[in-house]
């Protein structure tokens, strides 16, 4: 693959609701780099299986994501614990996974041409897409200060989920994410811990600005 030379390019591995999200909007808003949420991509794929099962095929799936449009990712629907947990599921299998490389690798190497760089989150960033990262960060939080972050994040979308169910997924979502075979999620030795358990979103993004800052000479 071609990739554009003297860009910006920020890896960022995180358990789910660790605030990687935010983290990474805020970095992409402030160095101008085009941003991609990768497990938009599993969860639009995961919902294709909600969807209808029998249509889906390894060939019905590479056709989606050859079509695949941004905008497609920023659907509503993508949010709930349904999608997520399908999205864990079918994140397991590695033909799936393969399908999905090309198109991150693309965005993360090949931004549009008005960004200076590109930044990515997912769980197989750091250690497989963009393994030569300008950054590499590794965001997480407790396990409890993410239920109660995400399980507030329902209640503002209206989803009918408790505290307790939304502590349980997640819990059951980090031990597939960390222990399946392919593309496990797991701190790289040169990757930056970020733990924002007790950190606000602006005391986090300070912390990260600092060291990109640094390196930058900004
Ligand atoms: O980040 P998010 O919670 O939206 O991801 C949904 C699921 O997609 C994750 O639980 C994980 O199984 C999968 N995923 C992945 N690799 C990525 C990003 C997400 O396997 N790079």
């Amino acid at each position: 693959m071609k990739k554009r030379k003297n860009i910006i390019t920020v890896a960022i591995d995180s358990p789910a609701a660790a605030g990687a999200g935010t983290q990474a909007k805020l970095i992409a808003k402030n160095y101008n780099l085009f941003y991609l949420d990768t497990g938009k991509i599993y969860r639009y794929i995961g919902k294709l299986k909600l969807e209808d099962e029998k249509k889906f095929t390894y060939k019905f799936i590479k056709k989606k994501i050859n079509n695949l449009k941004m905008i497609y990712l920023k659907n509503k629907s993508l949010l709930s614990n349904e999608v997520a947990v399908s999205a864990s599921k079918i994140a397991k299998d590695k033909k799936i996974r393969n399908i999905v490389h090309k198109f991150q690798q693309n965005c993360a190497y090949n931004p549009p041409k008005r960004y200076s760089g590109s930044v990515l989150d997912g769980r197989d960033i750091t250690t497989i897409q963009v393994k030569d990262a300008m950054f590499k960060f590794y965001i997480t939080a407790s396990v409890e200060v993410r239920a109660k972050r995400r399980f507030e994040e329902y209640q503002k979308l209206n989803k009918n989920i408790s505290y307790t169910e939304v502590l349980k997924s997640l819990k059951k979502r980090d031990k597939s994410d960390k222990q399946r075979k392919y593309g496990p999620l797991k701190k790289t030795k040169d990757s930056i811990l970020i733990n924002t358990s007790k950190l606000s979103k602006k005391a986090s993004f300070k912390k990260i600005k600092a060291i990109m800052d640094k390196k930058l000479k900004y």
